[in-house]
């Protein structure tokens, strides 16, 4: 390479942290774009830039800057990037894909265009439209953009909860009757190689309504394997850019296998590749930048990945009790995403386990959640 690529990322988060720690293994240099200059990736990127990601001028100015440009959020200005991307900047994921994730309606109508198997909708824009679609329920309620964490999402089962539906435009989606709740992660290049990564396990913490934690790979069969991960390639083909693609699926009590949404960048459900898989979700988002090879994406061993939240309860100056007794368990590793504030369900760091089997895994999870907690 003859000369250092300046890499551009949109959002200082957690995601986004790791991907800097990553980055700093290849011939880069790293710009951030993020408002808050205490965010988990100001400190370990070479340019810290403030300013607001869905702020146009902001993100046109930065994308001046760089050579390439990626997100670890979706919530970005798209006019600035297509802009950009007509100025001859490589953006990945394109614009043109995140357009569609970024709002919920064009998702769900873009994989019914494609084929691809997702649970009936309707798109509803206030509360008198929903009276219309009885027949939907018990249905999934989701507002259409700004959504996240499973904030934007109202379960509704019956007409006496239709004032707990939002009053801007949104999704109604039937409620799927789920088995189990499964992530497959694509990467792509520019040449349109692909590797794709086994499916893990997403099991969801029913208070904050966001992964409580992973198991990878997934327990399910030979066939639901193949299959999802079939649907997950097909989902990144259509999307039609490099980039990495967190395909979130539901398999059914009837075995069929639906698509809940897909996130176009590193995802919560990709944290234990760091330790568990030969390739991390990071290093593949590297390489798709770099327009590199991509790397391995099988298991190394079995994992557990926890997401450390915020205790109820704690409001304040993060503190953290049980490192060593976290530690103390064999191949258990703890990231922090030096986060300074803590409250009752931030996503504040997250613990890798690997072991043989999944009950081991278990075992140690419960060791770690009963020891390691973040309080102020
Ligand atoms: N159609 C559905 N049927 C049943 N549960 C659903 C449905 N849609 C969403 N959920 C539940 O809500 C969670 C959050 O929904 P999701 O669309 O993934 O929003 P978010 O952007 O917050 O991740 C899902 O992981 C799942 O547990
Ligand atoms: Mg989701």
């Amino acid at each position: 390479m003859s000369h250092t690529l300046k890499i551009g990322i949109l959002g200082g988060g957690q995601l986004g942290r790791m991907l800097l720690q990553t980055a700093a293994n290849y011939p880069v240099q790293t710009f951030v774009l993020e408002n808050d200059s205490a965010a988990p990736a100001a400190a370990l990127c070479n340019v810290f830039v403030k300013g607001d990601i869905r702020n146009y001028e902001a993100v046109y100015r930065f994308g001046k800057m760089v050579d390439v440009l990626t997100i670890e959020i979706e919530n970005v200005n798209l006019e600035a990037l297509f802009k950009l991307e007509e100025e001859g900047l490589r953006i990945f994921p394109k614009p043109a894909a995140l357009k569609i994730i970024q709002d919920k309606g064009l998702q769900k109508q873009f994989y019914k265009t494609h084929a691809i198997p997702t649970s009936d909708f309707v798109l509803t824009d206030n509360e008198t439209n929903l009276q219309q679609h009885l027949a939907f329920l018990p249905a999934a309620h989701k507002l259409r953009t700004g959504g996240y964490d499973g904030k934007g999402v109202e379960i509704i089962n019956n007409e006496t909860e239709f004032s707990r539906a939002f009053p801007e435009p949104s999704v109604l989606e039937k409620l799927v009757d789920i088995e189990m709740e499964i992530a497959v992660i694509v990467a792509k290049n520019e040449q349109g190689e692909i590797a794709v990564y086994p499916p893990v396990e997403m099991v969801f913490n029913p208070v904050y309504n966001l992964v409580d934690y992973l198991i990878s790979p997934a327990n399910i069969s030979a066939e639901h394997t193949l299959r999802a991960q079939k649907i997950a390639t097909q989902v990144t083909h259509a999307f039609n850019s490099p980039g990495l693609f967190a395909v979130e699926m539901f398999i059914d009590k009837s075995g069929a296998i639906l698509v809940n949404e897909t996130a176009p960048r590193a995802h919560n459900s990709g944290h234990q590749s760091m330790e568990g898989n030969f390739s991390s979700q990071y290093d593949m988002q590297m390489r798709v930048l770099l327009n590199m090879p991509l790397g391995n994406t099988d298991t190394i061993c079995p994992s557990l990945m926890l997401n450390l939240i915020g205790e109820k309860g704690y409001n304040g100056p993060v503190q953290y009790v049980g490192l060593e007794k976290a530690l103390r368990l064999k191949n258990t590793f703890v990231h922090l995403y030096g986060k300074s504030e803590t409250k009752p369900g931030r996503k504040m760091g997250h613990v890798t386990i690997l072991r043989k089997t999944t009950e081991e895994l278990k075992v140690a999870a419960e060791e770690v959640r009963k020891h390691f907690k973040v309080i102020c």
